[in-house]
Formats: structure tokens, sequence, C-alpha cells
């Protein structure tokens, strides 16, 4: 790669040890990109919190010191490296543990006293603990055209579709590296070129419907990843908790997609294509929709034990709906219901006494968790209105539908949600 002063300076420990290892590792992953240079980025998005192995850790780190930790697993460094202070604006997306809750998480005390320390780490070194999937909604909000460095599979379509904003899928330590430096290498997403579409979907079904978009999304991603799909003859212009299922259903295997007249960088077809060719054209329409909802719902059985909801993490307005949907009514008794959001979201439905409401039905708010890291017993029966959740969840019987559909099977015990 070809550096300039200030990256050459950084390389050669002008700037510090952190900024140097920081920099020989972006410099090797640029090389494996066959990135020619890097650009500047003051957004990034890290994932510095929980660690799935926690016993690992633990074996190579004993004392369990976040500088070694973070030097160790986030900077690949065999050297310790103690991080003075974070060059970039950078949000940290997720711990994934409520601290209340452990048990519901299947979480050990070295779990929790990990992500304790990483948290207070990050604040040390100007890392906002946002702790969410979507930093959209919790003040890490990019701009159009922005370079960014993000980690989270649903943000991602999100930064590049829906606000135009440039990232590609970093990793934990290409986005630690790109925190401390400022730089990430410039390939894939954050070149123009790269961002045309090239797959038509002919839209043929109303989508009029949070769930629609979870189901399209879904189909669309399974079916075109990792091509960018340029959906076509969409009447309905999507709100924000749309496109919040729509790239969940999408993310893990699209990073970028154009909406034709609702996403910045598809005002028209030409501007979506670039005036190319496009590769292919498929159809979104009666059938492909059952299709997609088959295939998320499998279960066997009628009876629902636990309802999940909050994938990606809900938003104020998902969460005033539920609350609304609840008031007065009481969760069949052996039904259970979790609701994750964010922490500032879950502080304003605190304060709004939506989760007093939700409470006093039956069901429970929790935030810095997703339903992904509950300890599932795999004989019980989940419902989600999520269609990621219902791809990832671990269970057999799963059932997939409308955030009314998962009220209805929480006050009732019963699945009666069918496509229409
Ligand atoms: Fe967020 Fe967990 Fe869903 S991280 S996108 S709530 S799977």
């Amino acid at each position: 790669m070809k550096l300039n002063r200030d990256e050459q300076d950084m390389l050669n420990g002008k700037e510090g040890l952190a900024s140097q290892k920081a920099m020989e590792l972006l410099v090797k992953y640029g090389d494996a990109l066959g990135a020619e240079q890097f650009v500047d980025t003051n957004n990034v998005a890290v994932f510095a919190g929980l660690f799935f192995f926690p016993e690992l850790v633990k074996k190579v780190i004993p004392s369990l010191d976040p500088d070694a930790i973070a030097s160790k697993f986030l900077l690949d460094s065999d050297e310790l490296v103690v991080l003075d202070r974070v060059k970039a604006f950078t949000t940290n997306h997720i711990f994934t543990i409520n601290r209340e809750y452990l048990k519901l998480q299947g979480r050990s005390q070295l779990v929790y006293d990990l992500a304790e320390k990483m948290e207070a780490y990050c604040k040390r070194v100007g890392i906002n603990n946002i702790a969410t999937c979507t930093p959209y909604l919790a003040g890490n909000i990019p701009l159009k055209g922005e370079h960014c460095a993000w980690t989270e599979s649903s943000a991602i379509p999100f930064a590049n579709a829906v606000v135009g904003a440039r990232t590609n899928i970093e990793g934990w330590h290409s986005s630690f590296a790109s925190a401390i430096t400022g730089k990430t290498p410039l390939w894939g997403m954050h070149l123009g070129e790269n961002r045309l579409g090239d797959t038509i979907v002919d839209v043929e079904v109303d989508l009029d419907r949070v769930m629609e978009w979870g189901l399209m999304g879904y189909y669309i991603g399974k079916r075109v990843g990792p091509h960018i799909p340029i959906f076509t003859n969409i009447e309905q212009i999507p709100n924000l908790g749309m496109l919040m299922a729509f790239n969940a259903g999408i993310s893990g295997n699209i990073i970028m997609y154009h909406i034709i007249g609702v996403t910045p960088e598809a005002h028209t077809l030409e501007m979506a294509t670039g005036n190319k060719k496009v590769s292919e054209s498929i159809k979104y329409g009666k059938e492909q929709r059952r299709e997609a909802y088959r295939e998320l719902n499998h279960s066997k059985k009628g009876n629902v034990d636990i309802i999940i909801m909050g994938c990606p993490h809900y938003s104020i307005e998902q969460i005033s709906s539920l609350a609304r949907m609840l008031e007065g009514k009481k969760l069949y008794d052996s039904t259970a219901l979790y609701v994750t959001t964010c922490r500032q979201t879950k502080t304003l439905a605190d304060r709004n006494g939506y989760t007093d409401i939700i409470h006093k039905a039956g069901g429970l708010v929790l935030d810095d968790t997703c339903g992904l890291e509950f300890h599932h017993d795999m004989s019980k029966v989940i419902a989600t209105d999520s269609a990621k959740q219902a791809h990832y969840l671990p269970v057999e019987n799963v059932w997939y539908g409308s955030a009314e559909d998962c009220v209805q099977a929480a006050i009732t015990g019963k699945w009666q949600g069918e496509i229409r």
C-alpha cells in the first residue's frame, strides 16, 4: 500500500506503540484486500465487549488486565500496548450482557466480569459504549458519503444503502485498528464503482407492513447475496421500522442495495446501475413471499412458550406501539415475552411509562442483550417478528410473523399468525 507521511509516521512508531501496531495490522489487511491506499475515517463501530470464550481469554491473560486483553485479542500483539485515546469517533456496538439477567442469558460470572472490565477500558480510551446493533438510534448516524469502519451485520446495509455512508464489513481487529489510527483501507464499498447495483428485483407484492419487509429482505438476501440488488416497482415509501426489519432480513448476505426512488444513490434506475447492464433480473412476487414465509416458520407445534421482539433493537416507536397493544392485558400463564432494545431507548421507554406497561402485562424489556444470546431450552417454541432471529434461533420450533401476531401469541399462548 502507498502510505502518506502521516500514515508512514504511525507505522514507524512516531505516534506511539498503539498507532504503530494498529497501522501494521491495517497495512497487512489492506495488502491482502488489494487496497492501494487508506482513506480517513472519523466514524468507527467496534465490537469490544463480549468474548464468546471467556475461559480462553483467562487462559491467555490470567489477570484479565483489559490492556493486555485488547493488545492480544483486538490488536493481535504479543507486546503490551497501553492505549491512551482512540483517534476516530468510535462507538462500541454491543456487549450482549444484561447485568440483571445473567441466568436468562446463560452467562457465567466470568463473562460478566470481562464485560465490565472491557466497558471500563472502552470508556477510558474514548470509545462510546452505546451497546447496540442500532447505532443510528443511539447517536451514531453517519452522513451520505462518509467513510466509516463498522461492524454489525444489520447496521452495515443501513449505513450503506439507507444513508449512503460508505463501509465494508469490518471485524474486531480491523475496526479497532481504525479507531486508533482514523484510517481504513480504500476498497470495496468505499469506492463509488463498487456500490452500483447489478441485479434487478422486480417487486410484485404490497409492502404495507413491517413483516413484509422482513420477508422480502430474507428471501432476497438468501438468493442474491453477495450481489447488490436494485428493487424496482416499490410504491410504498418505507418507514424506519420497515427498513430496520428489511436490513435484518437481508443482513449477513448483502451489505448494499438500492430501492429506486427511496435510497439516496438510486433516484433513478440509471443512477443505481451507473448506466451499466445488469447481470440478472429476478421477481419477488406472491410465490416467493410464500416461500420465504414457509422457510421462516418452522414450527410443528401450535403453542408458543417464548416471544422475542426487538431484533434489531426496537426503536421507541416500536416499543410505544407494543405498549399500546399490551396495555391492560396479561400474558398467557406459561408464555414469556422478551423485548430487546438499546440503553438509550430503554431509558426513554422507562421515562415514558412503556416499560412499566409491558412489565405489568408480564413481559420484560431488556437492554444490553439480544435474543440470540439467551440460553435456549431446545424443547421450547419461540415466536418472533424478526426474520433474522427466526433464521438464527437455535431451537427447532420457530414462528415468524408480525408484531400483532406475536402479541396475540403472548396473550393466548398459541400461534395464530398466517400469511394473507
Ligand atoms: Fe441485533 Fe441481536 Fe438482532 S445483535 S440485529 S438483536 S440478532
